[in-house]
């Protein structure tokens, strides 16, 4: 694979993706948000719940500035396939581990798209009796919000243009990118 950090334009295929939040902009509102979660949960012990595979990056950031007792686990679900648009279906490729019962979770997500992933969450915690139930996502496409759901804790909000790096793949590459890069549609041929 040819150098990818770094660069100005990624060129995929017939697809140019531009540069579009850098990683000091994404280091500096991941502070800020994990400002907000110390001081609303101040005196509790969360459980932090990424989403594979997208929410690694974020999670691992976030977790580093939150100075409270929490613990971590993961969903992982799949849904895209190696397409730029969702296949529409959510399936679960791995559950929890730990007894989601009485305490306060904290799903982090990479994206919000259509809000489908959030509800088939939102629907496998209802099985349970958690004290709470927040979501944490970084980036979320509001005009492409499709399912009935809230994020409380939003990064930024963008377009309904397909993004990667910083977690979010393209047919599965393209995660190690430590900024976020945009589909330029002007610059396609
Ligand atoms: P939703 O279920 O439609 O809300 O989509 C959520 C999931 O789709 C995210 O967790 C991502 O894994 C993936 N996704 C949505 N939009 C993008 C994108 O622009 N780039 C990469 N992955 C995306
Ligand atoms: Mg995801």
């Amino acid at each position: 694979m040819d150098e990818v950090n770094g660069k100005e334009t990624i060129k995929i295929g017939n697809d140019v993706f531009v540069p579009y939040i850098t990683e000091d902009r994404i280091q500096k509102r991941i502070k800020e948000i994990a400002d907000q979660l110390n001081s609303d949960y101040l005196g509790r012990i969360p459980v932090f719940i990424g989403v594979l595979n997208g929410s690694f990056l974020f999670l691992s950031d976030l977790i580093k500035n939150i100075n409270l007792e929490c613990e971590i686990d993961f969903f992982k679900l799949s849904s895209y396939g190696d397409e730029k648009i969702s296949s529409g279906k959510v399936t679960l490729l791995k559950e929890l581990n730990c007894d989601v019962n009485g305490r306060d979770l904290i799903i982090v997500e990479d994206i919000v798209d259509s809000g489908l992933s959030i509800k088939f969450i939102e629907q496998l915690i209802e099985t349970h009796t958690p004290a709470s139930m927040r979501v944490v996502s970084l980036l979320v496409k509001p005009k492409s919000l499709k399912y009935d759901v809230k994020i409380d804790y939003i990064g930024f909000n963008i377009p309904s243009e397909f993004v990667i790096g910083y977690g979010l793949d393209y047919a599965q590459k393209y995660r190690n990118l430590r900024s976020i890069y945009i589909l330029d549609e002007g610059e396609s041929f």
